[in-house]
Order: structure tokens, then sequence, then C-alpha cells
């Protein structure tokens, strides 16, 4: 595993925005993974800035999210697909038909899962998945748990996921409790992969996640044993990492 450590926020940004840009150069007509959450917003204004400036192109690209909140749709101020829109696909010239977000309002999980599988199977898998990492070590939404659950699935949220989601609700009532998410397997078989971590906040799962064993329990454990992984982080979510670092 690559780590780069930056000295801030905006550093961290830059960098993770630099690994995707050139993914879209190389290969214009790429599948990026990509993943919502406080952490990579930074990033999307930095590919942003880059498109308006002229030096990106979406216009061939395809893209996959992760996951998205059960029983909430697309214009929902805190649905996933609005998350996306406002802070990417509205602001480059991305093809929104060539952007998939799982469908929250599908009632019928078998059928929600059933049809992501076939979506992400149908674009050849993901040429580079972008990942935050939540506080128990979920990514994605895959929760901790006995097993790594493998294709897509409809999960119940832990109370740790809720109560972190709980700032971006008006109530507790209104914190979504299940969600639709990409299942491991399909993440592992992602030719790259770019973990972004910020904040003090992250580091004992950082250390946990990326040092410790692999488990279930932690799900980002199974990354250690992907051969293209690039982790970014500022140096406080770092400072637990004893393992050897690039500085930015
Ligand atoms: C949510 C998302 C994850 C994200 C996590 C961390 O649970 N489903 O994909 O990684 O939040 O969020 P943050 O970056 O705000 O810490």
């Amino acid at each position: 595993m690559k780590v780069y450590q930056e000295k801030d926020y905006e550093q961290v940004s830059r960098r993770a925005a630099n690994i995707i840009a050139a993914q879209v150069i190389i290969k214009p007509d790429c599948v990026l993974g990509l993943a919502t959450g406080s952490t990579p917003v930074g990033t999307y204004e930095e590919l942003v800035r880059r498109y308006q400036e002229g030096d990106l192109d979406f216009s061939a690209v395809h893209s996959i999210n992760l996951d998205e909140y059960r029983g909430i749709g697309a214009d929902h101020e805190q649905s996933y697909r609005y998350f996306m829109n406002s802070h990417l696909f509205d602001a480059v010239n991305i093809d929104k038909k060539n952007t998939f977000v799982p469908d929250g309002m599908e009632q019928d999980s078998e059928k929600a899962c059933r049809d992501y599988d076939e979506i992400i199977r149908a674009h050849g898998g993901i040429d580079l998945q972008i990942l935050g990492l939540g506080h128990n070590g979920h990514i994605g939404f895959n929760e901790p748990d006995d097993t790594f659950a493998k294709g897509t699935h409809c999960v119940k949220l832990s109370e740790s996921t809720i109560s972190a989601n709980a700032r971006f609700f008006a109530s507790m009532d209104e914190v979504p409790k299940e969600a639709y998410t990409m299942g491991i397997r399909s993440i592992m078989q992602a030719k790259k992969i770019v973990v972004i971590v910020n904040g003090e906040g992250k580091k004992d799962i950082v250390k946990e996640a990326f040092l410790g064993p692999v488990t279930p329990r932690v799900p980002a454990s199974v990354l250690q044993l992907h051969p293209d992984v690039t982790l970014v982080g500022d140096e406080a979510a770092l400072s637990e990492y004893q393992g050897s670092i690039l500085k930015g």
C-alpha cells in the first residue's frame, strides 16, 4: 500500500484529485467508483476547478457510486444522488445517464441489489475506486459483520453510523436506518483504490484497518489484501499509522 501524508485537508484533496485526474486523462472512458461523506468534498471541488480550467474532460467517464440510503429519493437533500449531483455531476461535463447510484426508492431490496450488480458487471468493473472510511471501519456502507458481504446488499446501519449521520438531518427520526451498498467483492475487484482520510477522529480506525488483522469486524481491513491501494491522509489522521509513509 502506498501512503501519502499531507499537511492539511486542502493538500489531501489535491493529492486525491491528482490521482483521479491522472486516471481520467490516461483512460478518458474510465469507470470511476465514487464515494460520498464529508471527506471527498474537497477532492470533488478540486476536480471541478480543474474541469473549469479546461484540464479535465468527463464526457466519456462513467461513474458508479458506492451506496445510497434506502427510503429517500434523488430530490432529498441528504440522498447520495443529490450529494453527487451538487458536488460534482452538475458542475462538470459528465453525462448524467452515465452516472449510477443505487435506487434508494426501490422498495424491493433484492431487485435493487440485483440491478446494481448488473450495472457494475455490464461496465466491466471499476477502474478507480474512491473510498472514505467510517469510524467503525466501514467502507461504502459495509458495516462490521461476521463475514464480508460480496455483492450489493441492503444493510441495517449500525448505531454508531446512524449517530454519525445524524448531523446531516433535522431530527434523529429522519436519519435513515437502512442503505443499499456495493459489496466488498465489487470494491476489491476495482483495479485501483484510493482511500481518503482526514482529521484526528480517523486516527485509531486508520491504524486498526491498515495495520491490524484482516477481519470483517473492521471491513476496511480487507483492503490490505488488494494489490493497488493508495491511502491519502492529513497528519492527524495518519498520526497513529506506523507504516512507511510518503510525505506530500
Ligand atoms: C458514510 C458513507 C461512507 C463514508 C463515511 C465516512 O457512512 N457511506 O462512504 O466513507 O460516511 O464519512 P466522512 O467522510 O464524513 O467521515
